[in-house]
């Protein structure tokens, strides 16, 4: 598979099938993306892989704070405070199309954060990840997280496999920490939902729109 392949393959996927993924064949995975680049050669990233049995236990140590409604502060501000544009129009746009895909109209305000809840069961995919940093890096580390996870995103594709990154993990920091037993100077950025998509899922075939390259190339020739 060609790189410009994986990249038109990828997309965040929501629904997934129950089929285990091997371990063996994650770590793998996981190892190949750490040949992504970073600043200094730093290599930024920690990653908690659950699988198999840990995802059940996982989902079992969420299940009484879900039910309470409990979430966390959030550790870093998952959007700024004031969205400006064309961010904020672009953010609403891919929320009404994914909703509409869903048949959840935005009057339905109850099915929708239901919908949304299922973040917080990676969407029911067999496996997840969740990716740290160290509390001391900055801005450009946090990049090099990105970067990682692209790559490791379209392994996945070239390797049959799909995923859906999730800040929404960052309401939930303390649950993931304690679960995973990180040290205290480690951070949560994102989970990972990996697994196989669901074909017969409405969002399965749910492609997300691109600003025109105008918008956002200045060319200098
Ligand atoms: C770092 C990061 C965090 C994200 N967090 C979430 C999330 O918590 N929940 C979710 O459903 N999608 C999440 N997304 C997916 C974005 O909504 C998605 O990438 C964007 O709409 C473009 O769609 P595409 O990935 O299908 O191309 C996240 C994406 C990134 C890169």
């Amino acid at each position: 598979m060609h790189v410009s392949d994986a990249l038109s393959k990828r997309r965040s996927t929501r629904a997934f099938l129950d089929t285990p993924i091997e371990t063996a064949r994650l770590t793998r995975l996981i190892a190949q993306a750490s040949r992504a680049p970073s600043g200094g050669n730093l290599q930024p990233w920690h990653v908690h892989l659950l699988n198999g049995a840990a995802m059940t236990r996982f989902h079992a140590t969420m299940a009484p704070r879900l039910d309470a409604g409990q979430t966390d502060p959030l550790e870093y501000p998952i959007y700024p405070p004031s969205l400006s544009e064309p961010y904020r129009t672009r953010r609403f746009a891919v929320g009404e199309q994914m909703y509409a895909r869903l048949g959840i109209p935005r009057t339905d305000k109850a099915k929708r954060l239901e919908w949304f809840h299922r973040n917080w069961r990676f969407f029911d995919a067999p496996a997840g990840l969740f990716l740290f940093t160290d509390r001391m890096m900055g801005a450009a580390q946090w990049s090099d997280l990105g970067g990682f996870l692209q790559t490791l995103m379209l392994l996945l594709v070239e390797d049959g496999l799909a995923s859906c990154p999730q800040e929404a993990w960052a309401m939930h920091h303390t649950a993931v920490t304690d679960f995973c037993d990180t040290p205290p100077d480690l951070m949560l950025f994102c989970g990972l939902a990996i697994g196989i998509p669901d074909p017969a899922h409405p969002l399965a075939t749910f492609e997300t729109e691109r600003a025109p390259q105008t918008e956002w190339l200045t060319l200098h020739e």
